[in-house]
């Protein structure tokens, strides 16, 4: 298995990528050998049979063995094909039932993963190396799809729905993970990484769980937990309204909202537009912000406050 990418695929990163590339490659060159004969085949005959001055065009009867060779040859291959497809595709179906399962939830726009041990992960999903995991993806809104092509993997989260993938990835690094599905204005933000650790890495980042790095001021992890959250996506920290309010000078600032009434910008205004984005929306912007109800931690919250503050 190559971890390289080659000019038309990207890397093998799991179980599965040498079985699928296999196919891919089989069906690609059967596909040119096929182009190229029926095409020189064509042009053999356009210029064998072209029209000439005193030939007459007459039909010929037809010819049995012909028939049936071009009938049974390419029934071969297809059976082959649907062979190896439908050993491939229950393969990518069934997960080994030992399979670390870990939640994924899709919204707009990020993706939230939560482990076996309840804890949560935005944007970067972590997982160990040499061991199968089971996603079981499910969508907030509208359709998004999990996409990960160093795995060979893909699958749609659809809204109020389970669907499963499961890998095993075969290397320790880091690939791209895409959503695959058109889901508006930040659905090219909602992209991450698959972060294959070992064991014991992967145990050491569930221990640890979300919480600030050695050193850290609330506010730098804020910043760090605003970046991994996806805030970004759609507040600016420059001042310039972006799909939500900017976060450059919010603090304090007392807001005109589409109900009408105003309201000052505190520790509880901030904590009640992450916990529930609907209750206050600030006018001349559009109600579409995720809840982060279940995603961010109490902590985390207190942190993206204390990050929102320093922007005064
Ligand atoms: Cu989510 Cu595109």
């Amino acid at each position: 298995m190559n971890p390289q990418p080659s000019i038309q695929m990207p890397g093998q990163w799991s179980t599965v990528a040498p079985t699928v590339d296999w196919m891919f490659y089989f069906i690609y060159w059967l596909s040119v050998v096929m182009f190229v004969g029926i095409v020189a085949t064509a042009m053999y005959f356009v210029v064998k049979y072209r029209r000439r001055p005193g030939v007459k065009a007459e039909p010929t009867g037809h010819n049995n063995t012909l028939e049936i060779g071009w009938t049974v040859a390419p029934v071969v291959f297809l059976v082959f094909l649907f062979h190896f497809g439908f050993k491939g595709w229950m393969e990518l179906r069934v997960p080994p039932g030992d399979a670390l399962v870990i939640r994924v939830r899709a919204k707009k726009w990020l993706w939230d993963f939560e482990y076996p041990n309840g804890m949560h992960s935005v944007t970067d999903l972590h997982v160990p190396v040499h061991r199968a995991v089971r996603v079981v993806l499910s969508s907030d809104d509208v359709l998004h799809s999990f996409f990960v092509p160093a795995f060979r993997i893909k699958q749609d989260a659809v809204p109020g729905y389970y669907q499963t993938a499961w890998f095993e990835a075969v290397h320790t690094g880091r690939v791209d993970l895409f959503c695959a599905e058109y889901c508006g204005t930040g659905h090219s933000a909602m992209h991450g990484n698959v972060i294959i650790q070992t064991q014991a890495a992967f145990d050491r980042f569930l221990a640890e769980g979300a919480g600030p790095r050695q050193g850290e001021t609330p506010e730098l992890w804020g910043r760090r937990v605003a970046q991994d959250t996806q805030c970004l996506t759609c507040h600016t920290i420059d001042g310039t309204p972006s799909v939500g309010p900017s976060w450059r000078g919010l603090w304090d600032r007392t807001e005109n909202l589409a109900d009408g009434t105003t309201a000052h910008v505190d520790e509880n205004y901030l904590r009640e537009s992450i916990l529930l984005p609907g209750a206050k929306v600030v006018r001349g912007f559009a109600p579409v912000m995720p809840t982060f109800q279940g995603t961010l931690q109490d902590r985390q919250i207190d942190a993206l406050i204390a990050y929102i503050r320093s922007l005064h």
